[in-house]
């Protein structure tokens, strides 16, 4: 990215903050689809900020409405023309400037229902041309403008823009943007482009820097973060090197990462899984169907049998290993015999969460025109049998945890109740407990007394540690 469109943006940023000044403006924001979705939108958040609004929940009550999009499935789609026309009203009332981003924006049928139909709109702008929202509101604040903000080729690296976090415990930074490995049912290459690495140096010096403002949990992001590159810079070139770098930065406790590919999960990056004792032993590791013909027409690059080589080659070099996957139900051709492939895989691997999803048809992909689309009532059947299959599983084996010591990330206070704070195990389980608000943000060990489809209830005894930073213990003893 060139420092002097950064230098051009932050300019129009002050600008606008001049324009804003004092008027105590406020903006909603909301962000439909992944994690790399959320971390566009802190960056939106943070560009923001610093012309001035503040954030509100109540869309009542905004002045800016972005809403921050995707693409991936018809319901996310179905979603933003719901939000569309309930903030039409509002516009008419305060005159609220409308913004629409995100991945939906790179579909050109998208763009021109939106020009067509909703005519009321003030910025359209897309996942390449992210950095350039600064500018895109000056000109609609200012000039009165309608925007239309899309490039079709992809946007640079950005560095250096304003961030503001969703959490203070667990921060999310993107390593790779974009995807090269065009599944046949997936629109995400479509929309983000293909593979561009950070600088390793760019990512490091971000996670020094959260570490230094307390966070204690990283999640790497990208559409397939193994096939991370780096320059060489800080001896770093693959997403191994990269994986041993963040494990040596103080103050962080937790790594994870997602999503990572079958078919690039290297030994080194399995060694470098076992070696670092921050990255956590949960690989979300996606198969999306355990029909080697299927996945044939996916465009996976792996068959059944492979998958399952790599799940137990990791178990056996990774000690403790677990994995969580995401499946797709109803691919065009998808027989009976199949989808029993694909429950076999799951009865074999036992996964602690499956994240299921019926298939979609997206305009442009190759799978949106194969034949023998499956019918919705066989969808639904297919996905209803893998839901039960897998939550017994899950079911199973949370009782695997009870009576067991966890140690436990604590987030915050529950939602549900004052008195109990919640955190995280390193398998991403839920655990509620008793204790007091200053173990916010550490590590505890908790006992596992119950278990719930979806949280345990724990308890931190007597004998409980509290893991501070760099794993230096000192005792805690419960007083309530
Ligand atoms: N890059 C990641 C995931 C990206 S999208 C990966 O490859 O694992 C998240 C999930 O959405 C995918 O893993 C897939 O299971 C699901 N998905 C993508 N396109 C879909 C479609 N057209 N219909 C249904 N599910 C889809
Ligand atoms: Fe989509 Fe496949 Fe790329 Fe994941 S790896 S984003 S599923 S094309
Ligand atoms: Fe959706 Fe875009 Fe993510 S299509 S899943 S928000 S990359």
């Amino acid at each position: 990215m060139d420092k002097l469109n950064i230098e051009n943006q932050m300019e129009y940023l002050d600008k606008i903050y001049k324009l804003n000044n004092n008027k105590k403006l406020k903006y909603f924001i909301l962000t439909m689809g992944c994690q790399l979705n959320e971390n566009d939108s802190e960056k939106l958040c943070g560009m923001i900020e610093k012309m001035g609004y503040s954030k509100t929940d109540n869309l009542q009550e905004s002045d800016l409405v972005v809403f921050n999009t995707c693409c991936v499935r018809e319901n996310a789609e179905e979603k933003l023309f719901g939000k569309i026309g309930e903030v039409k009203l509002i516009k008419e009332k305060r005159g609220t400037i409308i913004a629409i981003g995100g991945c939906m924006m790179q579909e050109k049928h998208i763009v021109d229902k939106i020009k067509k139909s909703y005519k009321f709109i003030d910025i359209i702008f897309g996942t390449h041309t992210l950095h350039q929202f600064p500018k895109d509101m000056y000109e609609s604040v200012v000039e009165n403008k309608k925007i239309e903000d899309i490039l079709d080729i992809d946007g640079e690296i950005i560095e250096g823009l304003p961030i503001v976090r969703n959490d203070n415990i667990k921060a999310s930074v993107t390593i790779i943007n974009g995807c090269n490995n065009f599944c046949s049912y997936c629109i995400v290459p479509y929309v983000r482009g293909r593979e561009r690495s950070r600088d390793p140096k760019d990512i490091i010096n971000e996670i020094t820097d959260i570490a230094k403002n307390g966070y204690k949990e990283i999640t790497l992001l990208g559409q397939n973060v193994n096939s991370y590159k780096g320059n060489g810079n800080l001896g770093i070139y693959t997403f191994a090197d990269l994986l041993r770098q963040v494990n040596n930065i103080k103050g962080i406790e937790r790594i994870r990462f997602i999503s990572p590919h079958p078919k690039d999960f290297t030994m080194d990056v399995i060694e470098a899984i076992r070696d670092c004792e921050k990255v956590c032993k949960i690989i979300h590791l996606p198969v999306q169907s355990g029909s080697t013909n299927i996945l044939n027409k996916m465009n996976r690059k792996y068959t059944k049998e492979q998958y399952l080589e790599l799940v137990d080659k990791m178990k056996k070099n990774i000690p403790g290993v677990v994995f969580s996957t995401d499946i797709i139900v109803g691919f065009p051709g998808e027989t009976e015999k199949d989808f029993e492939d694909t429950l076999d895989v799951v009865s074999k691997v036992h996964f602690e969460q499956v994240y299921m999803f019926i298939y979609s048809r997206r305009v442009g992909t190759p799978a949106d025109i194969m034949d023998e689309q499956i019918s919705e009532d066989v969808k639904h059947k297919r996905f209803n049998k893998l839901k039960s299959l897998a939550e017994s599983h899950i079911e199973e084996n949370n009782k695997k945890y009870l009576g067991t010591i966890q140690k436990i990330l604590v987030e915050g206070k529950s939602r549900y109740n004052e008195n109990i704070l919640t955190g995280r195990t390193e398998t991403n389980k839920i655990v509620n407990f008793e204790g007091e608000n200053y173990l916010i943000g550490k590590i505890v060990s908790s006992k596992i007394i119950s278990d719930h489809m979806w949280y345990f209830k724990g308890e931190v005894d007597d004998n409980g540690w509290v893991f501070a930073n760099d794993a230096a213990l000192f005792g805690y003893k419960k007083t309530i």
